[in-house]
């Protein structure tokens, strides 16, 4: 969700409003993933980074994430969302871990969508600590050295259970992943969008599904091979 700080100056407004009106954003995303059959949305709130941001504006993301999701509730539970969090959500403030812990636990049972806040995330930080659990498994004699494949890793990030991203879309035209998802994005498309992320509407996220519907996704194979019916 990137480009709120870019959005606000060039309105000559705090970057806290850019943070604002891109909360806003992502409920109208949210539903417009639901009305195109879309199982799974993860939005990057926070990174393991973004502590690195002047106080006031963690604070005030903090702030504004407990809000939003007060204000969000009764929308998400009607559309019959699950919440999920990805990342170290202990670091958390209790005002803002408390309700989502609550949010997450009250929607547990939700089966039309499930919407994964990724909150003091970051991919490098996620495989250290699944890469940890493997080695004092493998330590304890639980887990053989020759039983750690990709089925075991995988099942350890923070992203268990949760399908690997088709899709990739990041505003504001940065192009780069700023460790989202490092490996579950092995295969995923990227779309790039030249918008900020408060202006990213419903029709700026038709633009990047139309664009993903054109993409060829060949995971290694040629365009022949996948073009062969398979026999019968
Ligand atoms: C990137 O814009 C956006 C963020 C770092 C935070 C976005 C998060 C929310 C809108 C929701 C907050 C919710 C919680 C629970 C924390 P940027 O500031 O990097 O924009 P810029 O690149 O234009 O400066």
């Amino acid at each position: 969700m990137d480009g709120n700080g870019r959005w606000a100056a060039a309105r000559g407004l705090p970057r806290l409003e850019g943070h604002r009106r891109g909360a806003e954003r992502i409920f109208d995303i949210v539903d417009h993933c639901i009305d195109s059959g879309i199982g799974t949305l993860t939005i990057f709130a926070f990174s393991a980074e973004n502590w690195k941001r002047p106080l006031d504006e963690v604070n005030g993301l903090f702030k504004l994430g407990e809000w939003i999701l007060r204000a969000n509730l009764t929308r998400l539970s009607r559309r019959q969302v699950r919440l999920k969090v990805i990342g170290d959500l202990s670091a958390m403030p209790d005002f803002v871990r408390l309700p989502l812990e609550e949010a997450i636990r009250s929607s547990a049972s939700h089966q039309a969508f499930t919407l994964v806040v990724a909150l003091n995330y970051g991919a490098r930080q996620e495989v250290i600590q699944a890469v940890q659990q493997i080695a004092q498994e493998v330590a304890a004699g639980t887990l053989a050295p020759n039983a750690v494949d990709w089925a075991a890793l995988e099942s350890r990030l923070q992203t268990a259970g949760t399908p690997d991203p088709d899709l990739i879309i990041r505003t504001s035209g940065e192009c780069r992943l700023s460790n989202f998802l490092l490996l579950q994005s092995a295969y995923a498309e990227i779309v790039f969008a030249p918008v900020h992320w408060p202006e990213f509407t419903k029709e700026q996220f038709q633009l990047a599904l139309d664009e993903f519907a054109k993409r060829e996704r060949r995971y290694g194979q040629t365009p022949e091979q996948l073009q062969a019916k398979p026999t019968a």
